[in-house]
């Protein structure tokens, strides 16, 4: 392939939202990206200078901050967590709301964790979790999973998580509820910043447009 953007989408729950508004933006995937048996990982568009690889959340984060993909749309969660330096986040794309939140199992909430000085931890967010229990003069030991963390507590890996909550169904399945939240999520626009000055010419029209593309839908 000769084209010369590569736009990371990550797998899950924030693509369906996201389509809507990479159309919006003049961005349309070839069939096989909407092929759920498709294998294929990389993705040409109606652009000819832009392609999309389709890779999960943390790895867009990955992607963009080396430069290996210009542009992405990603979790302020997982911009957050790893607080690379080269992402510019310009656009909140008003889309896949949840939360990052603290839960414990039902029954054993409520114990004061300001008077605790450790907590152990299950999660996929070590760095936010350790930044939220220090900023409460606790310290976090965390336990690093990547996905089901809601088993932690009844297999006694750690009494409390920290992980996504939008529903709240896997919390409930699971015998946990939701004691703390730590932080409002929602998806956003990323962007390499070298990138974003050496192809300034794609990818300041690409911003605007997604920019625009939010204020439509949010106006309608
Ligand atoms: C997320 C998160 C929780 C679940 C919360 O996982 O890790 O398990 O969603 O959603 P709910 O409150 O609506 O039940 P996801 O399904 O995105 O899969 P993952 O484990 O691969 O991240």
């Amino acid at each position: 392939m000769t084209r010369s953007l590569t736009f990371a989408i990550p797998k899950g729950r924030i693509l369906d939202e996201a389509l809507p508004l990479l159309a919006k933006a003049g961005i349309e995937p070839e069939a096989a990206f909407h092929d759920k048996k498709s294998r294929a990982l990389r993705f040409a568009t109606n652009r000819p200078d832009l392609s999309i690889i389709r890779v999960r959340a943390f790895d867009v984060a990955t992607f963009v901050a080396h430069g290996a993909a210009q542009i992405g749309i990603v979790g302020s969660d997982v911009v957050e967590e790893f607080d690379y330096s080269e992402l510019y986040a310009p656009v909140d794309l008003n889309i896949g709301h949840c939360r990052l939140s603290v839960a414990e199992p039902a029954g054993l909430e409520g114990e004061d964790e300001s008077a605790m000085s450790h907590v152990r931890v299950a999660t996929k967010y070590p760095h936010l979790t350790r930044k939220y229990y220090e900023a409460r003069g606790v310290q976090a030991e965390c336990v690093k999973l990547n996905g089901a963390m809601e088993l932690a507590p009844s297999l006694g890996l750690s009494r409390r998580i920290v992980d996504l909550v939008s529903s709240g169904a896997t919390l409930k399945a699971n015998g946990l509820v939701e004691t703390q939240v730590i932080m409002p999520i929602s998806a956003r626009l990323i962007v390499n910043r070298a990138a974003f000055k050496m192809h300034s010419a794609e990818l300041v029209p690409l911003v605007d447009a997604f920019r625009r593309a939010v204020e439509v839908r949010d106006a309608a």
